[in-house]
C-alpha cells in the first residue's frame, strides 16, 4: 500500500510505501486475500503519513489520483473506495490511473529533462514491453513477453534456489559472490525479428540445471550464487540486447527504464555500458522510484488532469487489460 503527495505533477513532497513482506513471507508468495486486508488495515494510516511527511492538510490537495487496475481486485478495491471518498469529501476531482501509465509517468517524474521521443522499456512482475513515447501521445507498445514477465522469472529462479521472498532483489544479492559465466542459459527471443520477449524457458532451464546439481547432492551456497549469478547474466542480456535493437531500428536516441527490475544492479550496469558503447542516453529512475509506489501515480493522475480527463464515483477497478482506461 502506498500513498504520495506530488505538487505540480512533478514535484514529490512524499513518498510512502508500506511494504506487505511480513504478511506474505511465510508462503513464499503473495497471498491475495491477505493482501486485500492488509490494506484495509492500512490505508487510512498510510495516506495519513503522507500528508504529514508532506506538511499538507487534506483540504489543500487539489485532486486525488488512484490506481484502477491493473492487479489484485480485492487490493485495488480498497485503494479505489478510499480514492473515492476522499475526493467526494473534499469536493476535489477523481481520476482512476493505470498502472502501467504510473511506471512510464515514473520516468519523467525522476528525471525532468528527459524529453519525448524515448523508447519505454518497462520491466515489472507483471509486465515485459517495449513502448515508443511521444509528445502528446498514448505510449506505443512495440513488444511484450510472450509469456512470463522477466520479475516473474526472478520471483521464481528465488523460489527454485530457496532464496525467499521477494525475489528478485535476493537473486541479485545472491548472483554478487556468483560466477555469472558458471552455466550458459538460453537468452531467448534475441535473435528473432520483432520486440517481443519471453522468460519462461529461461526459467525451466534454471528448473533443470537445479535438478541436475541436486541429484548429486545439496546445492551449496556458491551453487546457488553460480546458477543466480548466470540466470540474471541471461535475463538481463535480453533486455538490453532487445533495448538496443529497438533504439537502432526506429532511430531513437533515448531511452527510460521503469519497473520494479529496473533497481536491478547489474541491468542499470549493462545498460549504462550499452549507452555508452551505442550512443544513447538511459535514464533509470531512483530505485525506490521503480517498485511499486504511489508518487508515479500521482505523477501520472496528474498529466490525465491536466488533459481534462476526470472519473466519476462509478469507477470501478479491473485485474487485467485497460479496463475503462
Ligand atoms: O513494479 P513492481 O514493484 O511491481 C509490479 O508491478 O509487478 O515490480 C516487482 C518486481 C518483482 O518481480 C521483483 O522481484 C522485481 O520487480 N525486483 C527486482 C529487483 N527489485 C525488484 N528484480 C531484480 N532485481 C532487483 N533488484
Ligand atoms: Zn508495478
Amino acid at each position: 500500500m502506498a500513498a504520495a503527495v506530488v505538487r505540480g505533477g512533478t514535484e514529490i513532497l512524499s513518498s510512502v510505501v508500506q511494504g506487505q513482506v511480513e504478511v506474505h513471507e511465510p508462503y513464499g508468495g503473495v497471498v491475495p486475500e491477505l493482501a486485500s486486508r492488509d490494506h484495509v488495515r492500512c490505508v487510512s494510516s498510510v495516506v495519513e503519513a503522507a500528508l504529514a511527511q508532506a506538511g499538507i492538510p487534506s483540504h489543500e490537495l487539489s485532486a486525488i489520483a488512484v490506481t484502477a487496475g491493473p492487479g489484485l481486485i480485492g487490493s485495488l478495491l480498497v485503494g479505489l473506495s478510499f480514492g473515492k471518498a476522499l475526493a467526494y469529501r473534499l469536493g476535489v476531482p477523481m481520476v482512476g490511473v493505470h498502472h502501467l501509465k504510473g511506471h512510464l509517468a515514473s520516468a519523467e517524474l525522476a528525471d525532468p529533462s528527459l524529453r519525448a521521443p524515448y523508447i519505454g522499456l518497462l520491466v515489472s512482475g507483471g509486465h515485459t514491453a517495449l513502448y515508443r513515447i511521444e509528445a502528446g501521445a498514448a505510449p506505443r507498445l512495440l513488444g511484450e513477453t510472450r509469456d512470463d514477465a522477466v520479475g516473474e522469472a526472478f520471483d521464481k529462479v528465488a523460489k527454485l534456489l530457496d532464496l525467499g521472498f521477494p525475489g528478485g532483489p535476493a537473486v541479485s544479492a545472491a548472483a554478487e559472490s556468483g560466477d555469472a559465466a558458471a552455466v550458459r542459459f538460453p537468452r531467448p527471443m534475441v535473435d528473432r525479428a520483432g520486440f517481443d520477449f519471453s522468460f519462461s524457458g529461461l526459467k525451466t532451464a534454471v528448473a533443470l540445471e537445479v535438478e541436475r546439481r541436486a541429484e548429486c547432492g545439496a546445492l551449496g551456497a556458491a551453487d546457488i550464487a553460480d546458477i543466480a549469478a548466470s540466470f540474471e547474466a541471461a535475463a538481463i542480456e535480453v533486455l538490453v540486447s532487445r533495448a538496443r535493437q529497438a533504439l537502432r531500428e526506429l532511430g531513437i536516441g533515448r531511452l527510460a527504464v521503469v519497473g520494479g527490475v529496473a533497481a536491478n544492479r547489474r541491468l542499470r550496469a549493462e545498460m549504462a555500458n550499452a549507452a555508452a558503447e551505442d550512443g544513447f542516453e538511459v535514464s533509470f529512475p531512483p530505485p525506490a522510484l521503480c517498485t511499486d509506489n504511489a508518487a508515479m501515480i500521482a505523477a501520472a493522475g496528474s498529466q490525465l488532469l491536466a488533459r481534462g480527463d476526470r472519473h466519476g464515483l462509478d469507477l470501478n477497478s479491473f485485474s487485467r487489460g485497460s479496463g475503462p482506461l
